[in-house]
C-alpha cells in the first residue's frame, strides 16, 4: 500500500495550517444539496482545532475557468461548515492576496478561515508556481484532505505541497487504506459494475480496469453504445455514435482476455424520458424504433445480481438507468439493494452513484465504501498514480 505522511507525523500546535479539502458540493439555487464532502473531512479539521492550529481551509467549487462566478463562492458552503463545527467560520472573498494575508495574520490558533473559490484563478489548474507560492504564504504547514481532486496536478493539490511541510489528512488516508484493497490484491472474483449516461465519460475507465477486473457488469447510457457495438438495434436509445469504434475494440479486448462482460438482456423503454412514462420491457434484440432505453429490464437485474452474489469484490460506478425520474430508477435499487446484502468488499465512487444510493434511501453495510472521489476513486483504483498523493509519499 502507499505509504503517506499523516497528520499523526507532525505537530500542529500553535501552526497554521493550509488544508486543501474537496468541498465541491452539488448546489442547487445556492443550497447544498448533499453535505457528504463537508463532513467528511471534518475529521482532520477537528483534530487540527484539537491541537489548537489556526485551520486555513482552500477548495474548488464548480468549473469556473479562471474567473469570479458569483454563484460559485464558498459562503453557502462557509455556513454549512460553521453548522457543523459548531462555530464560526470566517469566509475571505479572495485566496490569495495581500487581503487574505492579512485576515490570516490577524486570527489566532483554534480559528478556522475558508478561502475563496480557488478556481476563480486561473493559477490553480495550471498549477501556476507564482499562484502556489502566494498559497504557500498562508501556511506553516500543508494538509492534504481532498481525496476526490487528488487526480488533479493543481496548485493547491500539487504545487504548494513541494513548498511546505505535506502531509495526508484523515480522509485521505482512509480512502487509500479503502481503495487499495481493491487497488493491489481484490479478491475473486472481483467485477466493475459501470453504468451512467455517456460512453464519453466511461470508456477510458474501463479500458483502464480491464486487466484488474474478472468482469462487468454494464447498465446506464453507456450500454447503448455498446449494444449498438455489438449490431443491436436501440431504436432513440442514447448513443455516442463516435464512440462505436472504440465500443467494438473494448468488447473484443475483453473477450480475448476471457473477461465476463454482462450487457443488458432487455430494457425499460418509454417514448421519452418524463416521469410515469408508459413503459414497456423488451429484449434488447426487440427495442421499438420510437423508443428510447431508460432502464435495465428484470432479467438484467437477475443476471447482474447473480453476479454480486458470487462477488467477493466490486466496483460500481454509475447508475444503471435515468435514476432520477422514476420508474427508471428500478434497475438501479436493485442492484444496490443486492450489494447492501452481499458480503463482498465493494467501492461505490463517483458523486451521482453514491447520490442515487442516498435518494433511494438504502443503507449501506461497513463492507461497502462509498468514496468521496469520482474520477479520483477510479483512477486510484485503475493502478494509477495520483499527483496529488505524490508529494505525500513518506519517500518523498
Ligand atoms: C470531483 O467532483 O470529481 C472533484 O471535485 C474534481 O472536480 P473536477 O472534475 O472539476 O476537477
Amino acid at each position: 500500500m502507499l505509504r503517506l505522511r499523516t497528520l499523526k507525523d507532525v505537530d500542529a500546535a500553535e501552526k497554521r495550517v493550509l488544508v486543501r479539502v474537496d468541498f465541491n458540493v452539488p448546489l442547487q439555487g445556492g443550497t447544498i444539496t448533499d453535505d457528504g464532502r463537508i463532513r467528511a473531512a471534518l475529521p482532520t479539521i477537528q483534530h487540527l482545532l484539537g491541537q489548537r492550529a489556526l485551520v486555513v481551509l482552500m477548495s474548488h467549487l464548480g468549473r469556473p475557468k479562471g474567473k469570479v462566478v458569483p454563484e460559485l463562492r464558498m459562503d453557502p458552503v462557509a455556513r454549512r461548515l460553521s453548522e457543523l463545527l459548531d462555530q464560526p467560520v470566517q469566509k475571505l472573498d479572495d485566496c490569495v492576496g495581500p487581503d487574505v494575508e492579512k485576515a490570516v495574520r490577524a486570527a489566532g490558533p483554534g480559528d478556522v478561515i475558508l478561502l475563496e473559490n480557488l478556481r476563480f484563478h486561473a493559477g490553480e489548474q495550471q498549477n501556476d508556481p507564482e499562484f502556489a507560492q502566494a498559497l504557500a504564504r498562508l501556511g506553516d504547514l500543508y494538509v492534504n484532505d481532498a481525496f476526490g481532486t487528488a487526480h488533479r496536478k493543481h496548485a493547491s493539490t500539487y504545487g504548494v505541497a513541494r513548498l511546505l511541510p505535506a502531509v495526508a489528512g484523515f480522509l485521505v488516508q482512509k480512502e487509500v487504506e479503502r481503495l487499495s484493497r481493491l487497488r493491489e490484491d481484490p479478491e475473486r472474483p472481483y467485477y466493475a459494475i459501470v453504468g451512467g449516461a455517456k460512453l464519453s465519460d466511461k470508456i477510458k475507465v474501463l479500458r483502464d480496469l480491464l486487466p484488474r477486473v474478472d468482469g462487468f457488469l454494464l447498465g446506464g447510457g453507456i450500454a447503448f453504445t455498446l449494444l449498438k457495438a455489438q449490431g443491436y438495434a436501440v431504436g432513440r436509445s442514447l448513443v455516442d455514435a463516435h464512440l462505436l469504434p472504440d465500443a467494438e475494440a473494448f468488447l473484443k479486448e475483453a473477450e480475448s482476455q476471457g473477461k465476463v462482460v454482462e450487457l443488458p438482456r432487455d430494457v425499460v423503454v418509454a417514448p421519452e424520458l418524463v416521469p410515469n412514462a408508459p413503459t414497456q420491457v423488451v429484449p434488447v434484440e426487440e427495442i421499438p424504433e420510437d423508443r428510447m432505453g431508460l432502464d435495465i429490464g428484470p432479467a438484467t437485474v437477475a443476471a447482474f445480481q447473480a453476479r454480486v452474489e458470487e462477488a467477493k469484490s466490486l466496483l460500481w460506478a454509475g447508475p444503471l438507468g435515468a435514476f432520477e425520474t422514476p420508474p427508471f430508477h428500478e434497475g438501479t435499487r436493485r442492484v444496490a439493494e443486492a450489494i447492501a446484502r452481499s458480503r463482498a468488499f465493494s467501492v461505490i465512487g463517483g458523486g451521482d452513484t453514491a447520490a442515487a444510493l442516498k435518494a433511494l434511501g438504502i443503507a449501506l453495510p461497513e463492507n461497502v465504501h462509498v468514496s468521496t472521489g469520482g474520477g479520483a476513486a477510479l483512477e486510484f483504483v485503475s493502478g494509477k498514480s495520483l499527483p496529488g498523493l505524490e508529494p505525500l509519499l513518506q519517500n518523498q
